[in-house]
């Protein structure tokens, strides 16, 4: 489990203090999948960098399983089992995906092996494993690309920030079917289709915390907030 204890994340931007995540508390449970969504710029991939130690909170606690990891860096928390889908995948040159998946993996995969984990994002496999993961492949691709090698690393907890960008709907469906259940999935997502298989629902606003519970619950709260904003009744 994951447990966030009253986390801030204060920048400073033209001698100005900006607070972009205020005082956050909640817990990732394990067998569980959270989705967290809510406004564009209100702080979602902010927590999860957070999470991961790609970022440093101003004040506040992480831990996992009950043990601080506030202070662990990002390699030390990937060795706890933690893993981390990027919103943007970084592309590397002269590696190919095959080997790739064998890092991630932490072992030499045959070629059908290797494949299987392409081929649960919905990829050709034999198409791709021979190829470099580089700026050649379609933002798409690299997405997908991007998920199998999260999937390889076989964690204990699993952040992905929009797992769904890019990502066209014909096959969104079928890539649902990646979070399967029993670990800690941390996903960020703005598609109601991903929302509503999760277990719970976190909704950010403006660096924290508005709202969480059941996705029944949840999304008919955004619902209705939605149709007030675009001038409905109740
Ligand atoms: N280093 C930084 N300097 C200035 N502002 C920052 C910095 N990092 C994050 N922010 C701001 O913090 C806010 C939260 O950013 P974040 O990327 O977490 O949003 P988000 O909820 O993931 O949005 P989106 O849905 O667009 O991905 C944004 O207003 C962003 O501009
Ligand atoms: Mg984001």
């Amino acid at each position: 489990m994951i447990e966030l204890k009253n986390i801030s994340y204060v920048i400073r931007e033209n001698g100005e203090e900006k607070h972009i995540l205020d005082n956050i508390t909640y817990k990732f449970k394990d067998n569980c999948l959270t989705a967290i969504t809510g406004h564009n710029g209100s702080g979602k991939s902010t927590l999860t960098k957070l999470i991961m130690g790609i970022y440093r909170p101003t004040s506040g606690q992480i831990l996992l399983d009950g043990k601080d990891m506030t202070n662990l860096s990002i390699d030390e928390r990937a060795r706890l089992g933690l893993n981390y889908a990027f919103q943007q995948p970084i592309t590397f040159r002269g590696i190919t995906i095959k080997e790739l998946i064998d890092i991630a993996s932490n072992e030499e995969n045959s070629v059908p092996k290797a494949c299987e984990y392409l081929s649960k994002v919905g990829l050709c496999a034999r198409e791709y494993i021979d190829r470099e993961f580089d700026k050649t492949l379609s933002g798409g691709e690299q997405k997908r690309i991007e998920l199998a090698l999260t999937l390889a690393k076989k964690g204990k907890v699993t952040i992905f920030d929009e797992p769904e960008a890019g990502i066209d709907l014909w096959s969104f469906d079928r890539l649902n079917e990646i979070f399967s259940k029993g670990l800690c999935y941390i996903v960020v997502s703005h598609q109601e289709r991903l929302l509503s298989r999760a277990d719970e629902i976190v909704v950010m606003d403006k660096g924290h915390i508005i709202k969480s519970g059941k996705p029944k619950e949840v999304l008919k709260d955004l619902t209705v907030a939605k149709c007030k904003r675009a001038g409905g009744g109740n």
